[in-house]
């Protein structure tokens, strides 16, 4: 139970969101950068024609769904191949993130959609590959240097979320042994999870966003 109450708020804001701007700009044969086990198949499926999902053989994830195995830098596909792409809380685990915008760029046909999401406050994750935050002005730098016209970077909570789903995930360390079993901890966490939800509606504070939704354009 731990495991999937931790999460449900950001979660849900976070493929709420992929599903609007998804519907507006996913289309046709859709690369999925970095995609673990490719959780956005179902949702994305009605609008696209093929959803190719490439990871790397150092995968810490299920590995069943990847269908083409390479790395984000060097991704092995034709130029032009693709009409739309994701990649979701990929970014941060790139050493070389400039390289991997360059990459998508190369696959995608001109006039391509690419929709990224990349957190800015969030905790160490997956270490020892875990190598950056992202600001919107960081966002605006990397997509322009490598080509990309922006549609737009969607801050996907204000302060509340943030500082809230952060002390969930801190409260969950401790879930062991009676706290777990009579789920106190996901008592609490689901309850904080739901009172942030709410005063999320009232403080838009952006600057304290966890994540940005990207859209980019191969112009
Ligand atoms: C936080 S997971 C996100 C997975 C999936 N996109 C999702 O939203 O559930 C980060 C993913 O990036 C992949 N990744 C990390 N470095 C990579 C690289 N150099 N090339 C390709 N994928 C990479 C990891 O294997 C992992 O599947």
């Amino acid at each position: 139970m731990a495991k999937e109450t931790k999460n449900i708020l950001v979660n849900s804001i976070h493929d709420k969101q992929l599903q609007v701007f998804a519907s507006q700009y996913i289309s046709g044969r859709l690369i999925d950068i970095g995609c673990g086990k490719k959780p956005y198949e179902e949702l994305l499926s009605p609008l696209v024609t093929e959803h190719v999902g490439v990871d790397h053989q150092d995968s810490f994830h299920d590995k069943s769904n990847v269908d083409i195995f390479g790395s984000a830098y060097e991704i092995p596909v034709e130029d032009e191949s693709f009409d739309s792409a994701i990649s979701t809380a990929v970014l941060e685990h790139l050493e070389e993130p400039e390289l991997a915008l360059r990459e998508c760029y190369r696959v995608l046909k001109p006039g391509g959609y690419a929709i990224y999401s990349i957190p800015f406050i969030w905790h160490i994750h997956e270490a020892p590959r875990d190598f950056f935050r992202y600001s919107k002005f960081g966002i605006e730098y990397l997509f322009n240097k490598t080509g990309f016209e922006i549609i737009e970077i969607k801050p996907l909570s204000g302060f509340w979320v943030t500082f809230g789903q952060l002390f969930v995930y801190y409260i969950y360390r401790f879930n062991r042994g009676p706290l777990r079993w009579l789920h106190i901890i996901d008592i609490i966490g689901l309850s904080i999870q739901g009172f942030v939800y709410l005063i999320n509606k009232i403080d838009k504070t952006e600057q304290w966003t966890w994540m940005y939704m990207v859209v980019a354009k191969k112009p």
